[in-house]
């Protein structure tokens, strides 16, 4: 068992790529903390979750619920693993855009990591491990995706400075880019996720999209001692789509 007595937290972790690490972490060995906002997908969690995560509702983009979270989850223990995850999408071309929606999505998925990361820093274990989930939409021009794809750019950017702060006191930080994966995040944004996804297997080598499993397992890999000489990287989890 690779995560062994480790205490990992996990923020979105109620569906899609957090719920399956939640699942894997688990079954490692670690004692795992999940977030979601959203009352229904919570729910939800707590059942699916039952007897393997505990789930506590906590908006990832608001700075004084961060740091409730982490003061809350650094009472059970020194946390070892961190899968800042939390993310939301958006579509729209340049002229669709609005200062609400930048707002938003900066704050969950920019701001919310950025400040998790300061909250935790002080109460993580040496040898912990923070793992960002970025996306390769920061690495593609893919239209209607500009405030998502700079947002995740950003987080690029905060994980590899958190790795050069962090490294002295052995907390490795490491973003994990996953390409299309099914789990229902673009239907949350009114978009037809399977005609998407069907859509974006065409421009991906292997010929399919990704299923959580296999980034939850990247995000474990990361997590765990197997990457213990492993930081300020970016690993890319997207069946060839930017690489080859
Ligand atoms: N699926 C893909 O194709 C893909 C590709 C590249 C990167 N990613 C990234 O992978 C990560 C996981 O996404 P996913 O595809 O698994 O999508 P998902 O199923 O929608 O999961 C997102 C999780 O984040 C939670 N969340 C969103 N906003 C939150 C907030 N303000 N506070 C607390 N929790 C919040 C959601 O909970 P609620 O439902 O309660 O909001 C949910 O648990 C994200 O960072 C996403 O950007 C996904």
């Amino acid at each position: 068992m690779r995560l062994q007595g480790k205490l990992a937290l996990i923020t979105g972790g109620t569906t899609g790529i957090g719920l399956a690490a939640a699942k894997l972490f688990h079954a490692e060995g670690a004692r795992v903390f999940v977030t979601g906002r959203s009352a229904a997908t919570l729910a939800q969690a707590r059942d699916e979750l039952r007897g393997v995560a505990e789930v506590i509702e906590s908006d990832a983009g608001d700075v004084p619920a961060i740091e409730r979270l982490v003061t809350e989850v650094a009472k059970h223990g020194t946390i070892d693993i961190a899968f800042l995850n939390a993310a939301i999408l958006h579509k729209g071309t340049l002229s669709d855009l609005d200062e609400r929606s930048f707002d938003q999505v900066f704050a969950t998925n920019v701001k919310g990591p950025l400040f998790a990361i300061r909250a935790l820093a002080p109460v993580m274990s040496r040898g912990g491990s923070i793992v960002l989930t970025s996306s390769i939409n920061a690495q593609l021009g893919m239209p209607g995706t500009s405030l998502y794809a700079s947002s995740k750019a950003a987080l690029v950017s905060i994980g590899r400075v958190a790795a050069a702060e962090l490294a002295p006191r052995g907390i490795r930080v490491n973003v994990l880019s996953p390409g299309p994966t099914a789990t229902g995040i673009t239907a949350k944004v009114g978009l037809d996720e399977a005609a998407t996804l069907a859509h974006l297997a065409t421009q991906i080598p292997l010929g399919r999209t990704g299923e959580v499993d296999e980034v939850a397992r990247a995000a474990l890999f990361l997590a765990s001692t197997d990457a213990s000489f492993m930081t300020g990287e970016e690993l890319v989890v997207d069946g060839g789509m930017t690489r080859v």
